[in-house]
């Protein structure tokens, strides 16, 4: 059960709170990665006012909805849950919607806990630096948890305690349900707190345990904007911390983004200002070099990319070098060795092993053959105001300097296209292309022409 139906207005934004993102995903899809690898049974998201805006943000992730509208506190959130659940009696896990740095590994710890000891609830807590507005957990003399106190109904010395809950709980399902039937509104706010389970629960004799998070920042819950952004430079530091343990080199870790779902091989180079976005993934000794942004995108083993490039869905080869200022977008496939430079941008192309593009060209919708070369300036024609067409060089092909590449085209194999000219139909295996006006000198044109000047 994810909890999303609170206003959030302490994020003074018209846009849901759980769908603001965190290294490019919303908080709300952060925590259902986290949750995925638990195959829970079902998944029901608690939703308020934002219904619809959300259900669409969730499009295709098959989750089912519960609503809450007006919120009226977590506990409540809960009980609006329990019909869309079903009752089939397997643990429930209750997460909040706003906790976007939680680890898969270790929601699958705190259920393994819970199974394995039995317990009616186990449920998270961490310890960070400034424990804040965060939900206080009391323990007993002998340690055990005995009840969560909200900030701002603790006494000074509650105040104090370091161990706060992250909102994160896995209940036995009948001592869920047997919980929500006792809370009681809290007389200050009139909400159901989902936090008064765990005094509930241990007052009856239950079976509660604390686990504690062993990186604090996993628990980071966003509740402002402030936290937005301290949950994104949370996520980087941990994208790059990761990156140095699985055996990069980042030359200047504080201006190097990395995100969650990114995959990083051994000796990698990052440069300073580099940013890895989605589902990027960077094969063995990559190096990516400044201020260049990649998302979405594949880096076979030894490719070079940057400086200053933008890659976004492209695939590049083994050994391949991209850059400076190349932008690769959706569709862009690069092979083996392939080259290309400066003020090139490729869509929806394919350059086969140790083709060449090295400056100012545009290649849409095209195929490149293996060791074609496209010249400085080169552009494919691919939109003719209403369709896009194909275009295909040939293997070994030379396309001139300034060459225009009308599609539908293709170049033969090993054919050149002379510098300057328009290709607007077929060029044979072989065969040279040209299309200009002959030139024409005129000598002593110049003198002539001061002279009448006067
Ligand atoms: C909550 C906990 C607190 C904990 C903190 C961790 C309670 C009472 N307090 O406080 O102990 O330290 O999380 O981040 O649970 N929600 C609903 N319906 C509601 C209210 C909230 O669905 O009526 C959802 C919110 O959308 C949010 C989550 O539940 O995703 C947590 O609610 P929030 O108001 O952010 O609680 P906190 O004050 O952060
Ligand atoms: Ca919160």
């Amino acid at each position: 059960m994810v909890l999303a139906a609170g206003v959030g207005s302490r994020m003074r934004s018209t846009l849901p709170k759980v769908l603001h993102r965190v290294a490019g995903r919303t908080l709300l899809e952060a925590v259902l990665d986290a949750a995925a690898p638990l195959e829970p049974s079902r998944v029901v998201v608690v939703v308020g006012s934002d219904r619809e805006r959300i259900a669409a943000a969730l499009e295709g992730r098959g989750v089912h909805f519960a609503v809450q509208d007006p919120p009226c506190g977590t506990g409540d959130a809960v009980v609006r849950a329990r019909e869309a659940l079903g009752e089939d009696g397997s643990p429930i896990v209750v997460l909040a919607g706003d906790t976007p740095l939680l680890r898969p590994e270790t929601l699958a710890r705190l259920v393994a806990r819970r199974d394995e000891k039995r317990l009616d609830l186990a449920f998270l807590t961490f310890r960070p630096p400034e424990p804040g507005d965060f939900g206080r957990v009391v323990r007993d003399r002998r340690g055990r948890p005995s009840g969560i106190v909200e900030a701002r109904n603790a006494s000074p010395r509650q105040k104090r305690l370091g161990e706060v809950n992250a909102g994160v709980y896995c209940f036995a399902a009948d001592a869920l349900w047997r919980a929500v039937d006792r809370l009681r509104r809290d007389p200050a706010s009139g909400e159901f707190f989902l936090t008064d389970a765990v005094a509930i629960l241990a007052k009856q004799g239950g079976r509660v345990e604390a686990l504690e998070a062993e990186d604090w920042r996993e628990a980071f819950g966003v509740n402002t904007r402030r936290d937005l952004a301290a949950a994104e430079q949370l996520e980087q530091r941990r994208g790059v911390e990761r990156a140095l343990d699985a055996g990069v080199t980042v030359l200047d870790p504080g201006t190097v983004r990395i995100g969650p779902r990114v995959v990083l091989g051994a000796d990698v180079v990052l440069h300073p200002f580099v940013s890895l976005e989605g589902k990027t993934v960077l094969a063995d000794r990559c190096a990516v070099l400044s201020f260049t942004r990649l998302l979405d995108t594949e880096v076979a083993a030894g490719a070079s990319v940057g400086p200053h490039c933008d890659a976004e869905g492209a695939k590049i080869g083994v050994n391949a070098r991209v850059g400076p200022y190349s932008r690769l977008r959706p569709g862009a496939q690069l092979g083996e060795d392939v080259r290309v430079g400066n003020f090139v941008e490729i869509k929806n192309s394919v350059l086969h092993r140790g083709a060449k593009a090295q400056h100012l060209a545009y290649l849409g919708d095209a195929d490149v053959g293996p060791a074609a070369n496209i010249g400085a300036g080169v552009i494919t024609c691919n939109y003719d105001g209403q369709k896009k067409h194909r275009t295909t060089v040939g293997e070994g092909a030379f396309v001139g300097t300034d060459s225009q590449l009308v599609a539908p085209v293709t170049v033969g194999r090993g054919a050149y296209v002379a510098a300057g000219t328009t290709v607007t139909g077929n060029v044979p295996d072989g065969a040279l292309a040209i299309s200009r006006v002959p030139q024409v000198n005129k000598e002593g044109w110049a003198a002539r022409r001061k002279a009448k000047k006067g």
